[in-house]
């Protein structure tokens, strides 16, 4: 295997790998490092079919079976791809959101419908450290783009379950919104970055609503400067692979209603942990 930098900090292709075959516990521990350098990996044109993209996903964690969209019958973890055209990190709402997704596009516009991630840590790390202090000692609230704080959700639910077949009591108790570190660890790197979208993140905690919006402003702002992104161009067969924990990913919806089909692993997180010192 041999790795391809898109950027310094951000983005990479796995070269030389076929991940239709097993892949040995050295090569497995090379690409999880690899992941963590580089936030993204990309493996072009794989083509793998649900039990090799099943396999390739569960060599880095457990399977979560996500409540709002299809899931693939008999396959645990795998759903199909949403429209999202905007920057987020996979149901960071949820108390334990997941770590790790891996998108394989099938069907591609012939022009159009790239995907964009952002750096979180790179960012982040570029905020002056009393900027940095500050934050680490705030959580904030998340919840679903949906989420009606009017009606709990329930509005929501109904219609999602309706839409996917699954159950209103399940898709309920996910959209409940929750409060998170603003800045969390990740334990392999050592280092914190924050962890915040304006998707999700709808306020910060025991700040006034005044500051709260002036802060958040900021750093959605801040977070998408060009310099923390990279736009991957897909092939049919292209797989993506990211850290949900230190990215934003955002399709771009430029491809009108060509189609574009992509099915997702999804590896489950836990509790995001809340910055320690010592680290950046
Ligand atoms: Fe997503």
């Amino acid at each position: 295997m041999e790795i391809k930098s898109l950027t310094p900090a951000l983005g990479a292709v796995v070269e030389r790998v076929d991940t239709r075959l097993p892949l040995s516990g050295e090569e497995i521990s090379r690409i999880r490092g690899w992941l963590m350098e580089y936030k993204v990996l990309f493996f072009r044109r794989q083509n793998l079919d649900y039990e090799e993209h099943e396999r390739l996903a569960h060599y880095f964690g457990e399977p979560l079976c996500e409540p709002f969209v299809k899931n693939i019958p008999g396959h645990p973890g795998l759903s199909h791809v949403d429209r999202t055209p905007f920057f987020h990190s996979d149901l960071m709402q949820m108390e334990d959101p997941p770590l790790f997704s891996m998108l394989q596009m099938k069907s591609v516009p012939e022009v159009g419908g790239d995907t964009m991630f952002a750096d979180l840590v790179t960012s982040y790390e570029a905020l002056s450290e009393p900027m940095r202090r500050f934050l680490e000692e705030l959580t904030g609230l998340y919840a679903s783009r949906g989420y009606d704080f009017t009606t709990g959700g329930a509005e929501y639910a109904k219609q999602r379950a309706a839409k996917t077949g699954g159950n209103v009591e399940e898709i309920l108790a996910a959209v409940q919104p929750h409060d998170h570190p603003l800045v969390r660890y990740i334990p392999e790197t050592g280092r914190n970055n924050y962890w915040v979208s304006e998707a999700f993140t709808r306020s910060v905690n025991g700040l006034t609503e005044e500051e709260s919006t002036a802060l958040l402003v900021f750093l959605f702002r801040h977070q998408l400067d060009p310099k923390y992104v990279i736009r991957w161009h897909w092939e049919a067969g292209d797989i993506a692979f990211w850290d949900h924990r230190t990215t934003l990913h955002s399709g771009v919806a430029d491809y009108g209603s060509s189609a574009r089909n992509g099915v997702r692993a999804t590896i489950a997180g836990g509790r995001p942990i809340p910055a320690r010192a010592c680290s950046n």
